[in-house]
């Protein structure tokens, strides 16, 4: 043995060193990612961008948001992070939208594509639009849309709602303030006056008792509850077309929670909006959702009716959220949990990401990614179980066969 191979790395059982780089690999990776960054920078930083550049026309007039293709990509010196990577959904006028995946699979960082948020420099949209349909029937794709432009649409027309409030709502200034700086920033003609009489206005609509002494109250003076309450009073100030809900339930308690969703579910009837509700709890996607969209490392990989999704779902990591769901487990009394791991977000295979813990995986599932099959206009499962699209290798048998 030489010396250089006994200084080499030995394989760990049970680790995986695929993802191992040298200090040389991580500087050339860094030198690339800055190069690509600043071509990316360049592009969204141009001043003077004509309306042409991002007007578009919606696929359906019906839709007030469509993804289409979306690639939101984040440029680590540890390699590329694929977090949505070919993502494609409509968002119909005053239907609810829920997405649903495990942790890590994008759902965030596909709502925060949308609000122009993703944490740049490093995080980029590579490809793909996002189409925005305004109350005027003005359609505009946000991934080209200048940033002073979509400080007009972020807030006013597509409002957020986050996990947790208390990191959301600024901790020095009273929520009768931050609220009135929404009012002020987006209405034209608004004055101080106005805007406190529709903060109070909206306060009341969520049901809260003492508006006037939360108007006048810090943040950490009221309960999570309360918090949670003034943050969808704030998503509601100027009428949205649409509400982002990003896991709005999940630092609550339960009684809370059925509350907070039953707020929502209300103010949505009310302003006539539509929500895209992102969530880890199947429960309240059932109670909430008329469409929805399941996520997995990046990519959707089935979507349909509520009803679809819970009552036929096809694609195996469905089938198994189901099952793992409390009270839709069939073995005994052990709750179902789908065995292994989603595969490292910087290294995706490039077979069925889902191979590695799927119970039904197929020869063919470890050489492809399987296209969507459709089964109806809204039911589709990325899946080879469903698929008779034909692959390369199967052509290539095929015309020989008939070449013979
Ligand atoms: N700023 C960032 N830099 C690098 N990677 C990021 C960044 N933000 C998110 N990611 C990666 O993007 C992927 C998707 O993250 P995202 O936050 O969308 O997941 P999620 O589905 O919302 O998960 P959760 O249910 O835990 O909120 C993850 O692999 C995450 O590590
Ligand atoms: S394509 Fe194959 S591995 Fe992937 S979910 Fe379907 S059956 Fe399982
Ligand atoms: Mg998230």
């Amino acid at each position: 043995m030489g010396l250089l191979d006994k200084f080499k790395r030995k394989k760990i059982e049970g680790i995986d060193d695929s993802t191992y780089l040298t200090l040389r690999e991580e500087r050339r990776i860094s030198r690339e990612n800055t190069k690509t960054i600043k071509e990316y920078e360049r592009i969204r930083n141009r001043k003077n961008v004509s309306e042409e550049e991002y007007l578009t026309q919606m696929r359906d007039p019906a839709n007030v948001v469509e993804f289409d293709n979306l690639h939101t990509y984040f440029f680590t010196d540890v390699g590329t992070v694929k977090a949505v990577n070919g993502v494609s959904f409509d968002i119909p006028q005053g239907k609810i939208v829920g997405v649903v995946g495990e942790s890590g699979c994008g759902k965030s960082v596909t709502s925060l594509s949308l609000m122009q948020l993703v944490q740049a420099p490093t995080g980029q949209i590579t490809q793909g639009s996002i189409r925005y349909q305004d109350e005027d029937g003005k359609c505009y794709d946000v991934t080209k849309m200048p940033r002073d432009k979509m400080l007009r649409i972020r807030g006013k027309d597509i409002a957020m709602i986050f996990q947790e409030p208390m990191t959301s709502l600024n901790p020095v200034f009273k929520v009768g303030e931050q609220m009135d700086e929404v009012i002020l920033l987006h209405e034209e003609d608004s004055t101080d006056d106005s805007a406190r009489e529709r903060s109070i206005e909206m306060l009341n609509l969520v049901g809260i008792a003492d508006v006037k002494k939360v108007y006048n109250s810090y943040p950490h003076e009221l309960s999570g509850g309360m918090r949670q309450r003034v943050m969808i009073a704030m998503a509601l100030l100027c009428n949205p077309r649409l509400i982002i809900a990003d896991e709005p339930t999940t630092a609550l308690d339960v009684t809370i929670q059925a509350q907070i969703l039953e707020l929502l579910r209300d103010v949505k009837e009310k302003i006539n909006g539509s929500i895209m509700f992102i969530t880890h709890d199947l429960g309240v996607i059932a109670e909430m959702a008329d469409y929805v969209v399941v996520m997995y490392a990046g990519r959707i990989i089935e979507q349909g009716t509520v009803r679809e999704i819970f009552h036929e779902p096809k694609h195996p990591y469905t089938i198994g959220l189901m099952r793992s769901k409390p009270g839709g487990h069939v073995e005994g009394d052990r709750l179902y949990s789908i065995r292994g791991q989603v595969p490292n977000p910087i290294n995706m295979p490039n077979h069925c990401y889902f191979y590695n813990r799927c119970d039904k995986a197929m020869d063919i599932c470890k050489r492809h990614y399987p296209a969507m099959t459709q089964f109806n206009s809204d039911h589709r499962a990325a899946c080879f179980l469903y698929s008779d699209e034909i692959l390369p290798e199967e052509k290539e048998d095929k015309e020989d066969g008939e070449g013979r």
